[in-house]
C-alpha cells in the first residue's frame, strides 16, 4: 500500500507518494498562496494528490491514506487546524474538507512534528533516543524526540520551539508576540536582515546579487555574498549563527539531546551553517565544553522529512 504525505508550508505545498520502505516515489509542489481562502489551498492539495496518482498510474484504492503536516496548532483528533500564525488559518476542518475529494483515511499533525517523525522513521533520529529538530523556513518549527518518540504535547499543541521568547520586546513575530526565536532564526528573518543590511550599504554585493531589487533577496544570497568577502553579508550571517545558537543552547539546557537536527532550505549551506553554530554552542550551553555538547547536523531527509513524516501519520 502507498501513503501520501503532504507538507503544507507557508511558501509551498509539497506532496509525495511514499512506499512501505519510506521511499518517496514521486513528489510535486505548488505555491501555497497563503493569503487565499483555506478552501482554495485545500483544493490545490487535492489536485496535487491527483497529479501524483496519475503520474504513477496508481488508483486511489491503493492508497492507505493521506497524512498532512500543517503549521500551527493542530487538533489531530478532531482533524481541525485550530490556529496557524503563518498561513492565517483559524478552525479549518482540514480532514473533513480534504475528505470530500478522497475516500481513504486522512490524518493531520503539526508540520514540524511530522518532520521529526520522518527523521525518527527514516532519517537521522533512527538510532538516537533524544533529539531536537528545528525547521528553518517561513517560520521556525520544532520537533522534540524523547526516548525515540515524537513528543507533541496535547493535540499536537506542544513543541512550538520557534515561539520561545529570545529578546524581550524584540522584532515582532507572526504569533503576535515580540522577540521569538522565529523572528530571528527563520529564513524570513534572515531575508529581512539581509534586505536591511543591503539597503544600509549600497556597495554591498548583496545588492548586485539581487539585481538591485531587494524583493529578489533570498536566504542564499547573504551566505554567497559572505563567502565572496562582503562585509555587510558577513555580519548578517554571523548574527544569524548567533541567534540560532542562542536558541539551540536554550533547548539543550532543557533536554540535553543526543543531536540537534536542522531542516529547511538554509540547510543547503551544510557545514557552513552547522560548524559555526556548534562553535557557539560549546560555550553557550550550560557547563560549556565541560559537558556533553550535542552535535548540530542537517536532517538527513532534508526537505523530504515533512513528506515522509506526514505519510507516517498513516
Ligand atoms: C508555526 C509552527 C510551525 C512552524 C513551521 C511556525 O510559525 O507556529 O506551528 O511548525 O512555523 O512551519
Amino acid at each position: 500500500m502507498y501513503r501520501v504525505g503532504i507538507d503544507l508550508g507557508g511558501t509551498n505545498i509539497k506532496a509525495g507518494i511514499v512506499d512501505e520502505n519510506q521511499k518517496i516515489l514521486a513528489q510535486v509542489s505548488a505555491p501555497t498562496g497563503a493569503e487565499r481562502p483555506a478552501e482554495e489551498v485545500i483544493a490545490d492539495m487535492a489536485a496535487l494528490v491527483r497529479q501524483l496518482l496519475e503520474e504513477l498510474a496508481i488508483d486511489e484504492s491503493a492508497l492507505a491514506g493521506i497524512g498532512v503536516g500543517c503549521p500551527g496548532l493542530v487538533d489531530a483528533q478532531a482533524g481541525i487546524v485550530r490556529y496557524s500564525n503563518n498561513i492565517s488559518w483559524e478552525n479549518v476542518a482540514l480532514v473533513e474538507q480534504l475528505g470530500k475529494s478522497f475516500s481513504c483515511t486522512i490524518r493531520i499533525s503539526n508540520d514540524a512534528n511530522c518532520a521529526a517523525l520522518g527523521e525518527v522513521k527514516a532519517g537521522a533520529a533512527r538510532d538516537v533516543s533524544n533529539a531536537i529538530l528545528l525547521t528553518l523556513g517561513t517560520g521556525v518549527g520544532g520537533g522534540i524526540i524523547l526516548d525515540g518518540k515524537v513528543f507533541e504535547g496535547s493535540n499536537a499543541g506542544g513543541a512550538e520551539l520557534g515561539h520561545i521568547s529570545m529578546i524581550m520586546g524584540g522584532e515582532p513575530c507572526t504569533c503576535g508576540r515580540r522577540g521569538c526565536v522565529e523572528a530571528y532564526a527563520s529564513a524570513t528573518a534572515l531575508i529581512r536582515d539581509a534586505k536591511r543590511a543591503a539597503a544600509a550599504d549600497k556597495k554591498s554585493l548583496m545588492n548586485q546579487m539581487c539585481d538591485g531589487k531587494t524583493e529578489n533577496m533570498n536566504g542564499k544570497i547573504p551566505f554567497d555574498a559572505a563567502l565572496a568577502g562582503d562585509q555587510a553579508a558577513k555580519e548578517v550571517v554571523e548574527n544569524y549563527y548567533t541567534y540560532l545558537a542562542e536558541a539551540i543552547a536554550n533547548y539543550v539546557n532543557i533536554f540535553r539531546p543526543d543531536v540537534v537536527l536542522l531542516s529547511g532550505g538554509i540547510c543547503n549551506q551544510g557545514t557552513r551553517l552547522t560548524k559555526p553554530v556548534e562553535e557557539h554552542l560549546s560555550f553557550l550551553c550550560f557547563g560549556g565544553d565541560r559537558a556533553f555538547v550535542p552535535p548540530v547536523r542537517c536532517a538527513v531527509l532534508g526537505n523530504d522529512a515533512g513528506i515522509i513524516g506526514s505519510a507516517n501519520l498513516i
